[in-house]
């Protein structure tokens, strides 16, 4: 981990939970206890007056962050009109401050929830999105079709550039346990906070730049996943969180149309992949249709997909490395995911 940036909170102690009625028992030089509904109301009111978006839902996290509940707790505890103590109402207070300030709430736990892994992230690690989610479905609904080809014994390689926390790696291994992952990031502080989420999942992670494919990797990979950079130089995101406190590394893509990273993940795909290989990678709905055009314009690849959020805008590109004959299976359209795969 960065030694100047803090190690994320551990959670908190089980909360002691008196009852509301305890507070007026406390001795006069102690400060009394508050009751959780008062207190959520307050930072939810606090957080909505700085704008941020869902300040009820971020003040339970922080709430049951503090008290180290689950948030179905915190809420059975407000309804019961328990009491917090006045060292977790101060560090609630002291968190919901530095909310309002805009500082990511997964920042603030130390944790963002990842299909059905929690991540360890904070300070100089891009925050991974929902939307990463959906990318990570398709390509284990890839891999399930492309296991189902295959003897039982057959164990894909995968490699994941540019990845951050661990994201889509950390779920492909947990996920299609079978697979043998690798995962590629340049950012030595992303690096330490990747390290905690995927070495417990046996993904071997290589400080590196997706840019230099490694003899050694040429045609070994079946399968390429990549979330790159990807937003055009002189375009500024909305969100402070995100302006504030993603790294430069993981926002910008590069030139005017922010597509250079995406580019190098598609050349280095094509290195690495075997033929018949698949891979995928994420970009914003405004490069959907430049980066399909740029794959059905190269002989090398075929069966060029478009997958879609769950939203419906198009947001992923996949394709498959080697002739039409050579590839394996792919995923079929599932108007569940909203694929849609591309046609000549
Ligand atoms: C948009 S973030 C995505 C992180 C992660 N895949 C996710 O979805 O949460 C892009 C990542 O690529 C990394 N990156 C940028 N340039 C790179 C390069 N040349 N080689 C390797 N990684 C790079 C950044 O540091 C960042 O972690």
């Amino acid at each position: 981990m960065p030694a100047h940036h803090p190690a994320p909170a551990e959670p908190a102690h089980q909360a002691a939970e008196p009852s509301a009625n305890q507070a007026a028992e406390q001795p006069a030089n102690q400060p009394a206890n508050q009751p959780a509904d008062q207190l959520l109301d307050q930072a939810a009111a606090r957080l909505g007056a700085a704008g941020v978006p869902s300040p009820r839902v971020d003040a339970e996290i922080l709430a049951a962050h503090v008290l180290g509940v689950p948030r179905g707790r915190l809420a059975a505890m407000a309804v019961a009109g328990s009491a917090v103590t006045a060292e977790q109402a101060e560090k609630l207070t002291d968190l919901v401050a530095e909310r309002a300030d805009r500082v990511p709430l997964q920042h603030l736990t130390g944790l963002a929830p990842f299909r059905h892994l929690e991540l360890r992230v904070g300070p100089g690690v891009f925050i991974p999105r929902p939307e990463t989610e959906q990318v990570a479905q398709v390509a284990l609904d890839q891999l399930a079709l492309m296991a189902a080809q295959r003897p039982a014994s057959w164990r894909p390689r995968v490699i994941d550039l540019g990845t951050g926390s661990g994201a889509l790696a950390a779920a492909i291994a947990a996920e299609h346990p079978s697979a043998e992952v690798h995962a590629v990031e340049l950012s030595a502080q992303a690096v330490a906070w990747a390290e905690l989420n995927l070495v417990p999942l046996g993904v071997a992670l290589h400080q590196r730049d997706l840019r230099e494919v490694p003899e050694e990797w040429e045609s070994s990979f079946d399968l390429v996943v990549s979330n790159p950079p990807y937003i055009p130089a002189g375009m500024v995101p909305r969100e402070e969180e995100v302006r504030v406190h993603d790294p430069e590394l993981a926002l910008y893509g590069g030139g005017a149309d922010g597509l250079t990273m995406p580019h190098a993940v598609i050349a280095a795909a094509k290195r690495l992949l075997v033929p018949g290989g698949w891979f995928i990678l994420e970009h914003a709905e405004s490069q959907a249709s430049v980066l399909a055009e740029h794959c059905r314009a190269d002989e090398s690849l075929t069966q060029v997909s478009t997958h879609q959020d769950l939203t419906g805008r198009d947001r992923a590109t996949s394709a498959v490395t080697g002739a039409a004959a050579d590839a394996g299976p792919v995923a079929e359209q599932d108007p569940a995911l909203g694929v849609e795969e591309w046609r000549a």
